[in-house]
């Protein structure tokens, strides 16, 4: 189910390909283009090496590919699919070269140009998830997530894409971000979701969704906000009477309990608990009677 190397060992594959297509390149214009026949040997020994090495390393990075792109059930980004379609032209190209070495030796002068331009495609292709990838785990934010009694550090950054691209196949964005919870309220939800589907998430993207989903729209039971007390309000109360019924109302910190209470009576879905905590907060620092007030 879940792929055999993780996003970071790609991304070292991918740069270990480039960097031995270019010595691999390098060898062979310093071999044909300095006609220096003293240490040829070599070069066309180091040549051969790292075009074997190449070619393995290409099909296994295109096996590992393949493999993650069959888990994929969404229509691909359009930079994925910029760099599948890259990845895969890459394959004939080698296939003509190996011909050309075998078969066709009339074409043996022009092969430093189709290995560069091999290389110039492995560059394209790595750039442009690899070096995005790497560039973005540098200036991503994390979060801890404790996973099965290890601590994980998780990309938050990631995980909005996650998020936006795996949560909005089946309803709005909006549903998903009509809500607060806490990190199990969140870790319930997600798994509740994926047993919908469960080819649509892998266990890596549920946990970068998770934490996305608690830095941003996440509650903390034992931190008591009144903005966030205010944004529940702002999101969740308008829909069976205007807000003026809420913000003109001066109530002692009971009163106000008792009302939210009976409104979470009218509808049970309204509030979950910890959501009540944080709006019972707000209410009381910011719309309580204070004693004395009339
Ligand atoms: C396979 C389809 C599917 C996917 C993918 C999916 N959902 Fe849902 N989601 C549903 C359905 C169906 C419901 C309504 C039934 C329910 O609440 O279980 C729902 C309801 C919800 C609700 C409650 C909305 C409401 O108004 O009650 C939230 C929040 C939510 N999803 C979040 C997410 C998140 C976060 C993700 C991504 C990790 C996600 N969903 C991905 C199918 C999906
Ligand atoms: C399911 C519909 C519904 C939702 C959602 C709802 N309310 Fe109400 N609310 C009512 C009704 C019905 C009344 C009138 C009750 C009455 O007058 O006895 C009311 C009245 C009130 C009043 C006036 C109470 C008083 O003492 O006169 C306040 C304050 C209030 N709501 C606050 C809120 C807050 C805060 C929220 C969000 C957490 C909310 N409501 C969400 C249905 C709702």
């Amino acid at each position: 189910m879940n792929p055999i190397t993780s996003p970071t060992t790609n991304s070292i594959l991918a740069f270990s390909l480039l960097v031995i297509g270019i010595v691999g390149v390098t060898h062979a214009l310093l071999m044909l283009g300095r006609n220096n026949p003293v240490h040829i040997k070599y070069f066309r020994w180091a040549h051969r090496i790292s075009g074997y090495i190449f070619f393995i390393l290409y099909l296994f990075i295109s096996f590992v590919m393949l493999q993650k792109l069959s888990r994929i059930s969404t229509p691909l980004p359009p930079k994925d699919a910029i760099h599948a379609y890259i990845g895969i032209s890459i394959f004939p190209m080698i296939i003509i070269k190996i011909c050309i070495v075998r078969l066709y030796k009339n074409f043996y002068r022009r092969l430093p140009i189709y290995g560069m331009i091999i290389l110039i495609f492995v560059y394209l292709a790595v750039s442009i998830n690899g070096g995005y990838y790497i560039l973005s785990a540098i200036k991503s934010q994390y979060i801890i997530l404790s996973e099965k009694g290890r601590f994980l550090k998780v990309n938050v950054n990631i995980g909005r894409k996650v998020v936006q691209q795996k949560c909005s196949t089946c309803h709005s964005l909006e549903r998903v971000y009509a809500y607060v919870k806490t990190e199990e309220g969140w870790r319930n939800y997600v798994s509740r979701m994926r047993a919908k589907d469960p080819a649509i998430l892998s266990d890596q993207e549920v946990l970068q969704a998770v934490g996305y989903l608690v830095k941003n729209l996440g509650i903390d039971d034992a931190k008591m906000d009144v903005e966030l007390g205010m944004r529940i309000i702002l999101e969740k109360c308008h829909k069976c009477h205007t807000l003026e019924r809420i913000f003109t109302f001066k109530k002692t910190q009971v009163e106000w309990a008792k009302t939210i209470e009976l409104m979470r009576s009218f509808d049970p879905n309204l509030l979950n608990n910890s959501e009540t905590k944080q709006v019972n907060y707000y209410l009381s620092e910011v719309l309580a009677k204070k004693k004395g007030e009339s």
